[in-house]
C-alpha cells in the first residue's frame, strides 16, 4: 500500500518489524546491518561472476538491476512479517511519483529520531513540506516542481517501451561493469538512470561526503526508507509491464537474462539461489499492487 495511506496500527508494526531487526546481532543474516551489506556487497565489487572470476558481479546499471532488487526486497520482506510473527505484513511503497494525493514528500513516520525507521543520515533541507524532485536540477515553486516532476515520470517509464531502454541492457558471463557510475551507466535502463537515482540522491544527506545513507551504495540500505523507495521502483516496473496503455509491455526473454542466479538470505537464516525467470511474476511471490488513481497523472502527460 502507499506510504501515505497506512494506519497508526500498521505504522506501530512497522516500526516494531525494525526494531526487531535492528536489535539482532550484526552478524545474523537477517539484522539490518546485514541487509544494508547485502546491497553493498553486491554492488562494490565483493563477487565475481559465476564462469568468469576475472570479473566483478555488478547488480546495478543492466538488465538484472529489477529482478535482483525485487528478489532483495522479497527476503527483506519475509524476514520483518518472520520476525514480528505475522506472515500477512507487508512493506509500504514511497510513491514519490505521486504529484496529487500526498506521496511526493518523506512521510511523518520516518522522522521521530526515537524511531525505528529514522535515519539521521538524510538531507534536511528535504524534510516535510519539501516535495521531491524527480531531476535533481528541479527549481521553481511546488506547482512548477509538481508539473516538471511529471515529465521524467512520463519519459522513464512510458515513453521507454521496450524492456532494453527501461529495464536496461544484457549482462551476461564477462559484461564488465566496472567502469559505470551512477552518473554514467550506459547499460543502466531509464527507471534505475533516472527517477530511482533522483529519489536516492534527494534523501541522502549532502552534507556527507557521499551523500550517505542513500546516496551511495555503501550505505544507502540502512536507511529503512530504501526498502520503501525500492517498494515503488518495483511498483513501477509492475505498471509498465502490466499497467500502461497499449497493454502488457514484455520483460527481457533471452536465457542469459533469465538464469542468472543469486544468493540470498531467507528469514530463517539459510542461504537460498534464486534466479531471474523466477522474479518476472510478482503474482507468484505472493504479493500485488493496488491501482494508484494519482499514475494518471503522468501516464497522460
Ligand atoms: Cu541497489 Cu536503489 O539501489
Amino acid at each position: 500500500m502507499p506510504a501515505q495511506n497506512v494506519s497508526a496500527d500498521y505504522i506501530a508494526k512497522y516500526r516494531r518489524a525494525y526494531e526487531l531487526m535492528r536489535s539482532l546481532p550484526q552478524d545474523d543474516p537477517r539484522s539490518l546491518a546485514t541487509q544494508a551489506n547485502i546491497h553493498c556487497s553486491f554492488c562494490n565489487g565483493a563477487y565475481k561472476q559465476a564462469g568468469n572470476d576475472s570479473v566483478l558481479l555488478q547488480v546495478h546499471f543492466s538488465w538484472v538491476f529489477l529482478p535482483w532488487h525485487r528478489w532483495y526486497l522479497y527476503f527483506h520482506e519475509r524476514i520483518l512479517a518472520s520476525l514480528l510473527g505475522d506472515p500477512t505484513f507487508s512493506l509500504v511503497f514511497w510513491n514519490w511519483d505521486d504529484q496529487r494525493d500526498g506521496g511526493n514528500v518523506t512521510r511523518a513516520m520516518y522522522l521521530p529520531n526515537d524511531s525505528s525507521l529514522y535515519d539521521a543520515k538524510r538531507n534536511q533541507a528535504n524534510l516535510p513540506p519539501t516535495l521531491v524532485k524527480l531531476v535533481p536540477t528541479i527549481t521553481g515553486n511546488d506547482s512548477e516542481i509538481i508539473n516538471q516532476n511529471l515529465n521524467p515520470m512520463y519519459q522513464d517509464v512510458v515513453n521507454n517501451d521496450n524492456a532494453e531502454l527501461f529495464m536496461g541492457g544484457a549482462y551476461v558471463t564477462g559484461t564488465d561493469l566496472s567502469n559505470s557510475t551512477v552518473l554514467s551507466a550506459p547499460l543502466g535502463g531509464s527507471i534505475e538512470n533516472g527517477i530511482h537515482n533522483a529519489m536516492h540522491f534527494w534523501t541522502g544527506d549532502p552534507t556527507q561526503p557521499l551523500i550517505q545513507d542513500m546516496g551511495t551504495f555503501t550505505t544507502a540500505s540502512r536507511d529503512p526508507i530504501f526498502y520503501a523507495h525500492h517498494s515503488n521502483v518495483d511498483r513501477l516496473w509492475d505498471k509498465w509491464r502490466y499497467g500502461l496503455p497499449g497493454g502488457p509491455r514484455a520483460d527481457h526473454s533471452e536465457d542469459d537474462f533469465l538464469n542468472t542466479e543469486f544468493y540470498f538470505y531467507d528469514e530463517n537464516a539459510s542461504l537460498v539461489k534464486v534466479n531471474v525467470r523466477d522474479a518476472l511474476d510478482s503474482s507468484k511471490l505472493g504479493y500485488s499492487y493496488p491501482d494508484v488513481a494519482a499514475d494518471e497523472l503522468w501516464i497522460n502527460y
